[in-house]
């Protein structure tokens, strides 16, 4: 092997590319695991620099417990990590498990700075590795973490729209955008009433790819409210910034359309999405308001800053209406409670269909994405019934609030249809960063939602307790 001089290469102890490396060093890489007691470490970890006779920067001898697919995407995350800044080219010099290992490097290595007009530390790190023949679904993560970190004055509903339509047409995606106007023809009161107080208009953004055979399609739900200020019910200032990632479901959404079609995956997929801007303004809605929503159903509202549900309350009547899915799945930035729950680890999972959350759980589970199953039920769907309306946007105090949350999405959901719903409130930034995510949005939905897209579509189930 002969490599540029700014090369660092990371080999797994004991293996044969380990012991080759050994003999090509001299023995170099066996004293120093014998130095630091390699043999009785589980997770030891040696980098020799400029070692001698192989012609590299560095040599990063690695013992790793890692067996999961998600520990690999770590121990390459970590890796890219450890490596980036200090060489031009790393090379992973192990046999097996690579795709992860790419993965998870890749995945760390994002980086926006994009408004940085003094770029520093962007030096990128280059890959190598053996073996990997499907390396672009990081690109689709990169696409919607692009998307979700953007202010909230560059991504609006009308930009964001336009951004869809550049992006998946190329890739043979049907972009179907709905302006305002159309959508105030077309009844979707619910929607727009979150928008009203904007200066910005309101968009819905279809994506078709419809590329399997003649079987009802799996639907993709995003919640893509561009900035949420809370409206009228106005939200503290601090952290209020933050609210530039309530897009972050549609992220998923747009994202997961990306990879599918990038693939050409060979099914049937609708991807819809729900953009406006939450403002307070003398037209904005106001607590109190009834609205009727497009499924006919009124809804007063009585907190504006419960808006994401409002708005895929009517993107859930139109897309059942318009493309009769076999299965429904919606994410939202939809609940601080959620956040309470489950922290940045996992995302809340609500589901009528034990059988369809469990193939959510087993994509979630492949792909290293954490999701966790939270309750439903008839009682804490009577907690949103309305003294004037047929519903209410908010269940009454903040108890069991992601709950009621997902019963009033389920309000839009045809019987005998099977649904879930994923609150990521919690873990769609990650301020700190881990070692998939150098920092900021996480992409998160987007490798599950393509792994599902993968499967072979089942029948699923209604729940028994679940039919109210
Ligand atoms: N976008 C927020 C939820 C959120 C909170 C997302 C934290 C990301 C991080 C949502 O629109 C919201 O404001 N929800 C309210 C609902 C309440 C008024 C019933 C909440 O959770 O406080
Ligand atoms: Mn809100
Ligand atoms: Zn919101």
């Amino acid at each position: 092997m002969s490599y540029d001089t700014s090369t660092g290469i990371v080999v797994l102890y004991d293996t044969k590319e380990y012991k080759s490396l050994d003999k090509k060093t001299s023995g170099q890489l066996s004293s120093v695991c014998k130095l630091k007691k390699f043999d009785d470490n589980d997770n030891a970890s040696a980098t020799i620099s400029f070692p001698s006779k192989v012609n590299v920067d560095s040599i990063t001898v690695v013992k790793t417990s890692a067996s999961t697919a998600q520990q690999w995407r770590e121990f390459g995350g970590a890796q890219a990590k450890a490596h980036k800044g200090k060489v031009d080219n790393l090379v992973f010099d192990i046999d097996g498990n690579n795709e992860e290992i790419y993965e998870g490097a890749m995945l760390a290595l994002y980086s926006f700075n994009k408004y940085k007009t003094v770029k520093k530390d962007d030096k990128p790190l280059n890959i190598q590795i053996d073996a990997v023949t499907d390396v672009s679904i990081h690109e689709s993560v990169y696409f919607a973490r692009d998307l979700i970190t953007e202010p909230g004055n560059v991504l609006y509903p009308a930009s964001y729209a336009q951004r869809i339509n550049d992006e998946l047409t190329p890739l043979g995606v049907n972009v179907r955008v709905f302006h305002q106007s159309q959508l105030e023809a077309m009844g979707f009161d619910l929607l727009l009433s979150v928008g009203q107080g904007s200066t910005k208009d309101s968009y819905v953004v279809v994506m078709e790819w419809m590329n399997g055979n003649d079987e009802q399609p799996l639907a993709l739900v995003g919640k893509g409210v561009t900035f949420d200020t809370g409206g009228i019910s106005i939200k503290p200032s601090a952290g209020m910034g933050d609210m530039k990632y309530d897009m972050g479901g549609s992220g998923a959404v747009v994202g997961a359309m990306h990879a599918i079609a990038s693939h050409n995956v060979e099914q049937n997929v609708v991807g819809i999405v729900g953009l406006v801007e939450n403002m307070p303004d003398g037209n904005s809605i106001k607590p109190g308001d009834v609205v009727t929503s497009l499924s006919g159903m009124t809804v007063e509202n009585l907190n504006t800053d419960a808006e994401g549900r409002l708005v895929l309350g009517d993107i859930l009547t139109f897309v059942q209406r318009e493309y009769d899915p076999n299965r429904i799945i919606d994410l939202a930035t939809l609940t601080g409670a959620i956040v309470i729950s489950l922290g940045e680890e996992a995302a809340g999972l609500f589901t009528n269909s034990t059988s369809w959350g469990q193939e959510i759980l087993d994509a979630g589970k492949r792909s290293g994405e954490g999701f966790w199953r939270m309750p439903m039920g008839q009682n804490w769907n009577k907690m949103i019934d309305s003294d004037i309306a047929d519903i209410k946007n908010i269940g009454g105090g903040r108890n069991g609030g992601s709950t009621t949350a997902a019963e009033f999405l389920y309000r839009f959901v045809d019987q005998e249809r099977a649904w879930a719903h994923l609150d990521i409130a919690g873990v769609c930034w990650n301020g700190k960063g881990n070692d998939n995510v150098p920092g900021g949005a996480v992409g998160f939905g987007v490798r599950t939602l393509y792994d599902i897209a993968n499967q072979t579509p089942l029948s699923y189930d209604i729940d028994e307790d679940m039919k109210y």
